[in-house]
């Protein structure tokens, strides 16, 4: 049982570290458009931040190991750079979008982010990194799913929800970014 333990482990680093992991690792491709669009969820209407025209952005539903690539466009009008939030990344591990490890996406410009789903399972999200955009979207969720292979000490839900709690102002972000920088504070 104590080898069992031990061993297992051992196999699974070996493997690793050889790569053999990787040959059938699922690769994932996305195309998000990063935009604006005039939306009204507290009944006031705001420019917000939509991707691939959803407000909020799409689910991102993953599987631990998976190999995630989004081409990001960006059709703002200032630059643009997402936060993975609990992406633990062997892979590009400067992907993370912390500004300064990882340049922000130019008006009409698009990159493509590329990283690895690893050894998390669990809810995670994304957001804008810059400029207090997130205060007008631009985020979604992220879900981790287990690989068969490992599996969760309960039973599977019945069903899953994302929820996605946060502030939210009815003032345009670049308006409030702006008072900010006149040492103005938010509004409640
Ligand atoms: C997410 O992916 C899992 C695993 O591939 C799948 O079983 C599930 O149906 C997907 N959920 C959604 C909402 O796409
Ligand atoms: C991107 O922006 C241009 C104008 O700047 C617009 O014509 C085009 O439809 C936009 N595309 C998307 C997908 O929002
Ligand atoms: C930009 O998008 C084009 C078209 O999809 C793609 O071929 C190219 O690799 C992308 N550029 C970057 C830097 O991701």
């Amino acid at each position: 049982m104590n080898s069992m333990k031990f061993a297992l482990p051992f196999l699974v680093c070996t493997l690793l570290l050889l790569g053999f992991l990787d040959a059938d690792t699922p690769n994932l491709f996305f195309e998000w458009t990063v935009s604006y669009a005039q939306r009204s969820p507290l009944g006031v209407q705001k420019q917000v931040i939509m991707i691939n025209d959803q407000f909020p952005g799409p689910l991102l539903n993953t599987t631990t190991n998976d190999i995630v690539n989004i081409n990001v466009f960006n059709n703002l009008t200032e630059p643009f750079l997402f936060t993975w939030n609990g992406v633990q990344q062997r892979r590009n591990s400067w992907q993370d979008g912390v500004q300064g490890t990882n340049c922000p996406i130019l008006p009409g410009r698009n990159w493509t982010y590329s990283f690895q789903m690893k050894d998390q399972i669990g809810s995670f999200f994304y957001f804008p990194s810059l400029l207090l955009q997130k205060a007008a979207g631009g985020y979604g969720a992220i879900r981790i799913n287990n690989r068969p292979v490992i599996p969760i000490p309960f039973s599977t839900p019945y069903k899953e929800f994302d929820i996605l709690i946060g502030d939210w102002f009815i003032s345009d972000y670049q308006d409030m970014r702006s008072s900010l920088d006149r040492g103005i504070p938010l509004p409640s």
